[in-house]
């Protein structure tokens, strides 16, 4: 058992604490914001994340997991602190540092002088170097620096914690590398050392990898869609071979979250300051940019003009099992709907049932209060309940059942025999009506 604290209590910060107290250690999470931490220590989490409240209430009830929004009392008697604190985009597409910068700041005075600082948040590659150097001068004395970066999935953080591919640690000193080593024992996952920079781009290149995998797949399905192929079943086709794998090839409206949007622009970002240049790279970008509208036109060739057609837009996350809205590719589609002068109500089975209002639509609080009277429905998340409401619904609801499938729900052959049209991402349209 080891005395940690996390710096962060975000997605990272809090499935990392929470994970770690479960592991046996002690750990005080730390955030600077006070209504997030009073939340916390009456019981509630911040953000929805399957598992990650039961691990919650049973460490807090151990004892185990604490939090406070002082920095002093999270680290003084830490022997591990892990920065766990959001990078997000510049207006130019680096990363912005500040919120590292203002937690080495408000933790350095206060460390232990053998403590080990470990980087979970993503930072751009070189970062190692920097920040060691104001962790140093901040704290007054030589202070020891690890990257471990995260590879954490939204909606199943829990399991990508205790089941993870891999663990990968970078320092130039094997000393706190073992101690970061240690800390994870009790999870099966292979260990990779590198030197700190490398860990860095392990990070950013497996994102952008998996960013590839998926406008890869949905440039193929536009041309399935001209060829009159099933994108489904090339991706289940292709996936088969061991070389390209079978995850990470669904076709739909495009990767959104906080993630591969951001580390895809930081990475063009730091290429074009080293003067490098990556077509790849940029293009794996441009398609994902491209796809909302390049589905928007499907229905702009059903109807002609959508001007006071009723929509229904079914998800509004960026993926299921999960609350997070930034970067959801269902706001670009949802633009555009109303650009086009679509009335447009929203229903998400996670943001609807919060009350939230977003991007100034309505919020139905029930799929058949969405698909009541409208004209169209897109779907743009796969949630369970998507999935589970049977296609022959649609019409009982909708003034007209137009669905535009935007994450591939459904077989296309579910559709057969309905008085319905069903028009998806990469497979054969069906027009029953
Ligand atoms: C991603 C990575 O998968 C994690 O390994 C990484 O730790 C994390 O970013 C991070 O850097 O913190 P996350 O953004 O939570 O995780 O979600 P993903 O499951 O990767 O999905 C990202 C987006 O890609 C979603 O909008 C999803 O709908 C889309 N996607 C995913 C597809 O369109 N097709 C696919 O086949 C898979």
């Amino acid at each position: 058992m080891n005395k940690l604290a996390v710096i962060g209590a975000g997605y990272v910060g809090l499935v990392t604490g929470i994970c770690l107290a479960s592991c046996g250690h002690e750990v005080t999470c730390m955030d600077i914001d006070e209504c997030k931490i009073d939340q916390l220590k009456a019981g509630r989490l911040p953000l929805f994340e399957p598992g990650l409240q039961e691990l919650h209430d049973t460490n807090t009830a151990t004892g185990r997991l604490s939090f406070t929004t002082n920095p002093e009392k999270a680290v003084q008697h830490a022997e591990g602190v892990f920065i766990a604190v959001g990078t997000p985009p510049r207006k130019d597409g680096g990363a912005d540092l500040s919120y590292i910068h203002n937690a080495i700041q408000s933790i350095a005075p206060f460390l232990q002088k053998d403590s080990v600082i470990i980087m979970k948040s993503t930072v751009p590659v070189g970062t190692h170097a920097d920040v060691k150097k104001l962790l140093d001068r901040t704290a007054g004395h030589p202070v020891r620096l690890v990257s471990n970066p995260e590879f954490l999935r939204e909606g199943s953080a829990v399991n990508d914690f205790f089941y993870s591919d891999r663990i990968v640690i970078g320092s130039n000193d094997p000393s706190p590398a073992s101690f970061v080593e240690q800390l994870y024992h009790s999870i099966p996952s292979p260990v990779i050392h590198t030197d700190p920079q490398t860990a860095e781009m392990i990070k950013y290149s497996s994102n952008a990898f998996l960013a590839a995998k998926i406008s890869f797949i949905n440039e193929m399905a536009a041309l399935c869609e001209a060829e009159g192929a099933d994108i489904s079943m090339v991706a289940a086709g292709m996936g088969m071979d061991k070389r390209i794998g079978e995850h990470f090839l669904k076709a739909g409206i495009g990767y959104g979250g906080s993630c591969f949007p951001k580390d895809t622009t930081a990475l063009l970002y730091s290429a074009a300051q080293q003067n490098i240049t990556v077509p790849l790279l940029s293009s794996i970008h441009e398609v994902n940019r491209r796809q909302p509208r390049v589905f928007i036109k499907k229905v702009l060739d059903r109807f002609g003009s959508i001007e006071g057609k009723k929509a229904a837009v079914l998800g509004l996350t960026f993926k299921p099992n999960t609350d997070d809205l930034r970067r959801s590719p269902s706001r670009e589609i949802i633009n555009l709907l109303v650009e086009e002068g679509a009335m447009v109500t929203g229903y998400d089975p996670v943001v609807s049932v919060s009350g939230k209002r977003v991007w100034q639509i309505p919020l139905a609080q029930t799929m058949e209060e969405a698909l009541t009277g409208a004209d169209l429905a897109v779907i743009c998340t796969e949630w369970k309940e998507i999935i589970d409401f049977p296609l022959h619904c649609y019409p009982l609801y909708m003034k007209e059942a137009n669905i535009f499938d935007g994450r591939n729900c459904y077989p296309v052959s579910q559709a057969r025999g309905l008085p319905l049209f069903y028009s998806s991402v990469g497979r054969p349209v069906y027009k029953g009506i």
